[in-house]
């Protein structure tokens, strides 16, 4: 059997999933992973594609200034939850920034780009939303490089109340029959909910905790915790998606709120892909009138709860078929696959001279800002907003105008 090449490599640049860039002998591109730009280290060839490869790093031969031992023991067992642990916090900020900056210019070939700011969060105990992968009971998370499971005993970036329910030392929680769970707490609240697949049937957890099967979730029934965010109550459903960490809902709604600056008395305001209404109920004025678009069934059903007392009109349905009217701002907060061409359509028939895009993907937001900018809107400013310390994954806020 052949075996794939070993080299020594400069690294000069960083990609989107938090590899270093560097290129062999023969100016092909190698994406290595466990390497930061500016070192030399010894790659194994894992994948050999046409116009590029991929490797791991075997040895670190000159390491980067920014280089640091993992905080967290499960890297070394090889758990692949979080892939930047090799860098000081700081330095992957500036490595999640230089990623935008990469995709914005290469991608939605924006060019005169402003200067990007950065939101900073703390980098451990965050995560109030966690999916595993179970086996025999216990919980565990995707090694990086083969994709097997890695059983944890701890997770550095879990809040606490999910870390109560991770480890051996868990006591009472078993996750028997489980293939996977996905655990989510309110840190406000002490709320805490597992969502067992295919079904929560044979688990074992503390009283307090709140069960539900996604087999009970196909059948109809529904299970929420609560959460408080921007001085609000929160009703988040086992179906329904809210922010991984409560301070990053805080700042991300701060930071909406501060990019959508004045607008006029009795402005109308569109908040696109509202979710449980995060941004409809906490970024406007009183005398905004606010209208929401969301296609998740759970979602606005938490939403008319969430929103009661405001006198916002919520839509449920899909971005890309609503039938939009003028509005003075849209703020819009799509998936990972982002807006995409007929949503970017809807939102240029608004007419808004304000669009305000928040994106948990770099290539999506740089294909969304190329889309835009064909609209005619100019991107004026971007900030990062760091949810995810330690992973590689990337959240900002865009402001675009009428250029
Ligand atoms: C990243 S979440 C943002 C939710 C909310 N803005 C928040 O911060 O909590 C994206 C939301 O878009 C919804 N969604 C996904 N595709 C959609 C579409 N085509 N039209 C409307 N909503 C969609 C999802 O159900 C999800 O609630």
């Amino acid at each position: 059997m052949d075996s794939f090449p070993t080299l020594e490599l400069a690294t000069h640049g960083v990609a989107k999933g938090g590899e270093a860039v560097a290129r062999d002998p023969d100016g092909r591109v190698v994406f290595v992973d466990g390497a930061l730009p500016d070192e030399r280290v010894l790659v194994e060839i894992t994948e050999m594609k046409k116009g590029f490869h991929r490797g791991s790093v075997l040895e670190v031969v000159e390491p980067s200034p920014h280089r640091i031992d993992p905080a967290c023991d499960e890297v070394a067992n090889g758990c692949g939850g979080c892939d930047m642990q090799i860098a000081s916090v700081d330095h992957q900020r500036d490595l999640k920034v230089q990623v935008v900056i990469d995709a914005l210019e290469r991608i939605g070939k924006i060019a005169d780009l402003p200067a990007i700011e950065t939101v900073a969060l703390p980098e451990a105990g965050y995560r109030t939303n966690v999916r595993c992968i179970v086996v025999n009971g216990r919980p565990g998370f995707r090694s990086r490089r083969s994709h097997h499971p890695v059983l944890i005993d701890r997770c550095d970036v879990a809040h606490p109340l999910i870390q109560d329910l991770l480890g051996p030392d868990s006591g009472t929680t078993r996750f028997d029959g489980c293939t996977e769970v996905t655990i989510r707490v309110g840190a406000a609240t002490g709320d805490r909910m597992v969502i067992a697949s295919p079904s929560a049937d044979h688990i074992t957890v503390p009283d307090d905790v709140i069960v539900i099967g996604t087999d009970d979730l196909a059948a109809g029934k529904t299970a929420s915790i609560t959460e408080v965010v921007a001085g609000r109550t929160w009703q988040i459903s086992a179906g329904s998606f809210f922010q991984t960490r409560p301070d990053g809902a805080q700042a991300l709604v701060d930071e909406v709120r501060k990019v959508i600056g004045p607008l006029p008395s009795n402005a109308r305001a569109f908040d696109l892909y509202g979710g449980v209404g995060l941004f409809a109920g906490s970024v406007f004025a009183e005398d905004t009138r606010v209208i929401m678009v969301e296609q998740n069934e759970s979602s606005v059903a938490d939403a008319r709860v969430n929103l009661a007392d405001l006198d916002t009109t919520i839509v449920r349905g899909k971005v890309e078929q609503w039938s939009p009217r003028r509005a003075d701002v849209v703020v819009a907060d799509p998936a990972r696959q982002g807006l995409g061409r007929n949503a970017v359509s809807r939102i240029a028939e608004t007419d808004a001279p304000v669009v305000v895009l928040v994106s948990c993907d770099a290539a999506s937001l740089a294909r969304d800002a190329g889309l835009l900018s064909r609209k005619g809107y100019r991107l004026d400013s971007v900030t990062l907003v760091d949810l995810f310390p330690m992973t590689s994954h990337t959240e900002t806020v865009s402001r675009f105008t009428v250029s």
